[in-house]
């Protein structure tokens, strides 16, 4: 079977609020393995690297600080059609507009802090996954 992997976070206030154990138990439970996992915490200019598609727009400077703010939680996660499946999961980036079921529907406060994390490509999984993790911490399945 083909699988593929991708990148996630959960963010500082899902971290903050308890909610680890609740997030990675919807991410199993939809079908993901996690096959690399760790806490840690970026500093402003992790979070500014990681986030850089986003340098010009204007809330680039909350998006830094808020996500160098506490501890994350970064994993990476496989199944067939990883990177799709778990957008369609982590639901619309705004958590007015994410749908029933979805991670940011149950999890997230607001559209600046939606809990979590999801690569939009195979290209930024693979970048973002290298960013968080090196080759010895990605375990085969
Ligand atoms: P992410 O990268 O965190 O998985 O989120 P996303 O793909 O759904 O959204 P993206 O467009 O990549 O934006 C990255 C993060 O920036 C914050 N944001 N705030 N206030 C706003 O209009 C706004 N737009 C984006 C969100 O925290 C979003 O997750
Ligand atoms: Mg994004």
């Amino acid at each position: 079977m083909a699988t593929n992997r991708t990148l996630t976070m959960i963010k500082p206030n899902a971290v903050r609020d308890g909610l680890v154990g609740s997030i990675l138990n919807e991410i199993t439970k939809a079908g993901f393995k996690i096959v690399a996992l760790k806490m840690t915490q970026l500093t402003v200019d992790n979070a500014k690297q990681f986030y850089s598609v986003h340098k010009d727009r204007p809330f680039f400077e909350d998006l830094f600080t808020f996500m160098s703010s506490g501890p994350i939680v970064a994993a990476i996660l496989e199944k067939e059609n990883a990177v799709e499946d778990f957008r369609v999961l982590l639901g619309s980036t705004d958590p007015n507009e994410a749908k029933e079921g979805t991670l940011r529907k149950l999890f997230a406060e607001s559209k600046s802090r939606n809990a979590v994390h999801g690569s939009d490509s195979n290209d930024n999984a693979r970048i973002e996954s290298g960013f968080h993790f090196s080759r010895r911490e990605q375990f085969s399945s």
